[in-house]
């Protein structure tokens, strides 16, 4: 993978795609800036040897036009604050006054545009518009591991019409890490399995059965591979139309001799309420009135005594309805079993990254994704749409 190393930036333009698709509050105030603290190496680099930079990132889905909440003025405030170059929020991505801005960008200025996607042409990967991102442009540098999936103008379309595409230092770590679990992990190897649906763990899951020796599920997505043994599940979420895929699933991890554990204990409730009354049952089934919300302390204490014995773990999606107190303790309970453990350890997704937050056990992880959807692509089809546009070595 070619880096900004491989580049003679002296004087170039550069356009980075980064991903600042950070969480804002009601007042459009950021709750998180570490995506924008990871793309600081780059950025840096960039500066340092005399680029001329320009910054681009979506925030949200604005659908192709332009809306307020969804403007990178508090980006441009929080990127200002930690380089020290002078940000330029530019008024939009392309026209006459960008290429101006651009034309014009001095050696203490970094050039951040506003969002990529307040154009359609951004995520329909058109590439009249992907050719007016580049004007002016020398080298493209794609950073935005979250937001390599996406086959969109300014991850993938771009690439053609500058001189050279490489990664930036932070999606050549992310891809590092991810390929280390991806291509030679060191045994065992245990994948934490969590969230809603089953739907969107499909392919990983796939993937993973020919390489992890263990899979452990949570979530409400266990409860459509119990329904998928027959059981009953009570008035848990259940994907009905995925039942048949994941008894197929349970099918194929028997074959391959995976270990694919299902919860053996369920925090329980009437409503996904923090003021209802919980218990604890052993499973399943579960009672016809009540729904599982989180795993109960059986599994946390069964997955604990094999996450301790990993070599590799990847973790993504939680345990249980984790948003709300009451229901989050097997997830944090797993992420202070993944913390304690030797293995290298790889995080992915918003909730399994928040839990480890929470947990206060962030730095005790190998490495923490910056990329939810992303991380679980790159695990399912070991590359991404905008690894496979840079130019090769
Ligand atoms: C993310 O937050 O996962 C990335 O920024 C991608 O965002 P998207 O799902 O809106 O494409």
């Amino acid at each position: 993978m070619l880096t900004p190393k491989d580049l003679d930036l002296e004087e170039k333009m550069v356009f980075l795609r980064v991903d600042f698709n950070v969480p804002l509050d009601e007042e459009c105030k950021i709750r998180d800036d570490s995506r924008i603290k990871a793309a600081l190496p780059t950025i840096n680099y960039l500066l340092e040897q005399k680029a001329k930079v320009v910054v681009a990132s979506h925030l949200g889905r604005p659908k192709g036009e332009y809306v307020p909440e969804f403007s990178l003025k508090p980006v441009a405030e929080r990127l200002s604050e930690l380089i020290p170059q002078n940000v330029i929020l530019a008024p939009d991505v392309i026209g006459e006054e960008v290429l101006k801005l651009k034309k014009e960008l001095k050696e203490d200025q970094t050039l951040l545009l506003e969002n990529l996607r307040f154009h359609k042409g951004e995520t329909a990967n058109d590439s009249s518009f992907a050719q007016l991102l580049a004007q002016e442009v020398n080298y493209y540098v794609n950073d935005a591991f979250g937001a390599s999936h996406r086959s969109h103008a300014s991850v993938v379309g771009i690439a053609q019409y500058v001189e050279k595409s490489v990664a930036g230092f932070l999606l050549k770590k992310e891809v590092d890490y991810l390929s280390k679990a991806v291509h030679s992990p060191s045994k065992p190897y245990v994948a934490i399995l969590g969230g809603a649906k089953v739907s969107d763990k499909i392919p990983v899951i796939e993937n993973l059965l020919n390489k992890a020796d263990s899979i452990l599920i949570g979530g409400a997505m266990a409860y459509t591979f119990f329904k998928a043994q027959g059981y009953e599940v009570g008035r848990s979420l259940v994907e009905e139309d995925k039942i048949e895929l994941a008894r197929l699933l349970l099918e194929r991890a028997q074959k391959e001799k995976v270990n694919f554990y299902l919860p053996s204990d369920h925090l329980v409730a009437a409503e996904k309420d923090p003021d209802t009354e919980v218990k604890i049952v052993d499973s399943p089934p579960i009672p016809s009135d009540l729904m599982g919300l989180d795993i109960g302390p059986k599994t946390v204490e069964k997955y604990s005594k094999i996450i301790a014995k990993a070599k590799t773990i990847y973790w993504n999606g939680p345990m249980g309805v984790f948003e709300i107190d009451k229901f989050s303790q097997g997830t944090m309970k797993i992420a202070e079993a993944v913390a304690s453990s030797e293995a290298l350890s790889i995080v992915g997704g918003g909730d399994s990254v928040a839990a480890v937050c929470k947990a206060g056990v962030s730095e005790k992880i190998s490495h923490i994704s910056t990329g939810g959807g992303a991380s679980l692509e790159f695990m399912a089809n070991e590359t991404l749409p905008g690894i496979e546009a840079l130019s090769e070595k």
